[in-house]
């Protein structure tokens, strides 16, 4: 039904402008299953949208004798069948989702945006050399999601190309260092292929890149500190999944921009960098500045990157600007968690577990008030957990399971709903915990133990005290009598040791809300 209303639709256009009609636009109008027929009659458009358009058929020889020197086509989202041929001239070219198969054509010296990603493409990529020269406008190349294999090769001078995405293909062999040239790329994404070796450290070149993902491959060596010191737009980096070892780079705190850092699942030692305070837009609350979508074709990308979240992996993109995220999980990390990863304020996701830490929680984790997602688990970490954990409201995640934390867990909103978020650490207690916590284990009153090195003269321990004491003195006065009924002690120490954790957690917070303004 739809799809006669909307033939004739198009005939009837073609009617009223006779031959003369330059663009056809009609992404998502149910034309299928053929492809029409009736494009075969008009001579003069180079603007071509069927996209959506429920069209599955195999792409008709006639299709490409057109003469057309084509500005855009747009045959995305079908299930279009057969190969593709080169002797259409296109500008932009975006056939993604559909069912194409068969090698890539040497087309690339003839667009300047090319989308081929989730078909099943296969065969080797060396049409990247025998049809790319040196004045090729070529900007946008993405082929992800097919069966691209061999070697990448060495041929990389496509000076223009800002955006390159080759991920989930089944490509190997080395990152070809001719990929150095690639002056103007700003999106890397070489991820989900079989890539071996270093990253090649001509790399540094490209000054311009904001986004790398080369990771689930196999690559291995240092982490460079080259992305550090040369590439200083860096907002997303991505080497999860790799055999990358030694030690995180401190050379990485340069890069103001980072949002996005995914080193899990690699082979890393050594310690957490310090210098993790350096990293401005971490320390930001909010979205950051970081413009996701990019026009560099005539059909708008939107940047998106895989992370994992809460346990599950999945893609971001219109929210990317909110997504900052550290995930060091899966490594041979040791030493503390450097107490400066507390200065990192709108980090939303952090996972260190399923590494070798020692030390402490840091005391003021919850200055983490952006926290929606914080795993710890599978360490070797030791002490109490920091009351202050209590103050993050949004948090939706908690793991700290497998470490050596002991103690009574902190009362807080949603810190007794995180069943599972505290088991194989013997010697800790309390609720959600079966065990109950001993006198001694409940720790000393809270209000004494807030102290650290604050400096702040406004609000000293002093105060902490004598609110406390003008708290106590007014409780006893009305409540006191309590105590004289015995059978309501039990229940009266439970409802102080918790009164006594939101006491500190509100005191806490107001002490925060002061000390940022
Ligand atoms: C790090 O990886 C490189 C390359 O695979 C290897 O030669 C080196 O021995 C590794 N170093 C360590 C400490 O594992
Ligand atoms: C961190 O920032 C401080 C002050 O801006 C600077 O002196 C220091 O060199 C930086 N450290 C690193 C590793 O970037
Ligand atoms: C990781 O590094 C250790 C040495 O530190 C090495 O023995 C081991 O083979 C490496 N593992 C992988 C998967 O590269
Ligand atoms: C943290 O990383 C580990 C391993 O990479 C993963 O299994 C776990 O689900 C992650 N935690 C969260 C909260 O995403
Ligand atoms: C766990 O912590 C306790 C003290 O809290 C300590 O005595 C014990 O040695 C630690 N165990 C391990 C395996 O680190």
């Amino acid at each position: 039904m739809e799809s006669t209303a909307a033939t004739k639709l198009a005939m009837l256009l073609s009617l009223i402008f006779k031959t003369n009609i330059c663009k056809i636009r009609l992404g998502s109008c149910k034309m299928g299953p053929y492809f029409p027929k009736w494009l075969r009659t008009q001579k003069r458009y180079d603007r071509l949208d069927i996209s959506d358009a429920g069209i599955s058929d195999i792409i008709p020889t006639w299709f490409w004798d057109l003469r057309n020197k084509f500005v855009y086509m747009d045959l995305s989202r079908n299930q279009i069948r057969g190969n593709l041929r080169s002797e259409l001239a296109y500008d932009n070219l975006n056939v993604s989702w559909n069912q194409l198969e068969g090698p890539i054509p040497s087309i690339l010296s003839s667009v300047s945006a090319l989308d081929l990603s989730n078909n099943k493409f296969s065969g080797s990529a060396s049409f990247l050399c025998t049809s790319t020269t040196k004045d090729n406008k070529l900007r946008y190349l993405d082929l992800s999601n097919n069966h691209v294999s061999g070697e990448l090769p060495d041929c990389w001078i496509l000076q223009q190309l800002v955006f390159l995405d080759l991920s989930y293909n089944s490509l190997s062999g080395k990152i070809p260092t001719t990929m150095g040239y690639l002056f103007s790329i700003k999106t890397l994404k070489l991820n989900n292929n079989r890539f071996v070796g270093e990253l090649p450290s001509q790399l540094k070149n490209c000054r311009e890149l904001t986004l790398v993902d080369v990771g689930e491959n196999k690559l291995s060596g240092l982490i460079p500190e080259w992305l550090g010191e040369n590439l200083l737009n860096l907002a997303i980096i991505i080497l999860r999944s790799n055999q990358f070892n030694r030690s995180i780079p401190p050379q990485l705190c340069h890069l103001t921009h980072l949002q996005i850092l995914d080193l899990s699942m690699n082979n890393i030692s050594g310690t957490i960098p310090k210098c993790l305070n350096n990293l401005t837009t971490f320390a930001q609350k909010g979205s950051s500045t970081l413009t996701m979508e990019h026009a560099y074709s005539l059909w708008d990308y939107i940047n998106e990157a895989s992370l994992t979240w809460k346990g599950v992996r999945s893609k971001y993109q219109s929210i990317l600007g909110l997504v900052k995220s550290i995930d060091l999980s899966c490594n041979k990390l040791s030493g503390e968690i450097p107490p400066e990863i507390t200065y990192l304020v709108g980090l939303v996701s952090l996972n260190l577990s399923r590494n070798q830490l020692t030390g402490q929680i840091p005391s003021r984790i919850g200055n983490l008030q952006e926290l929606d997602s914080l795993d710890l688990s599978r360490n070797q970490i030791n002490g109490r957990i920091p009351i202050s954990i209590s103050w993050i409201n949004r948090i939706g995640y908690l793991d700290l399971s497998e470490n050596n934390l002991s103690g009574k867990i902190p009362i807080g909103t949603q810190l007794q709903t995180f069943d599972s978020a505290y088991g194989g650490n013997p010697l800790l207690c309390g609720e959600p915990l079966p065990r109950i916590c001993s006198e001694e284990e409940k720790g000393p009153r809270q209000f004494v133990l807030v102290n650290e090195d604050d400096k702040d003269g406004l609000i000293t321990q002093g105060f902490y005290i004598s609110m406390g004491l003008g708290f106590a003195v007014g409780f006893w006065g009305v409540c006191g009598t309590l105590l004289l009924n015995m059978s309501c002690r039990y229940t009266y120490f439970n409802f102080l040791t918790f009164l006594n954790d939101w006491l500190y957690v509100n005191v806490e917070i107001i002490r925060q809300r002061i000390l940022n303004k």
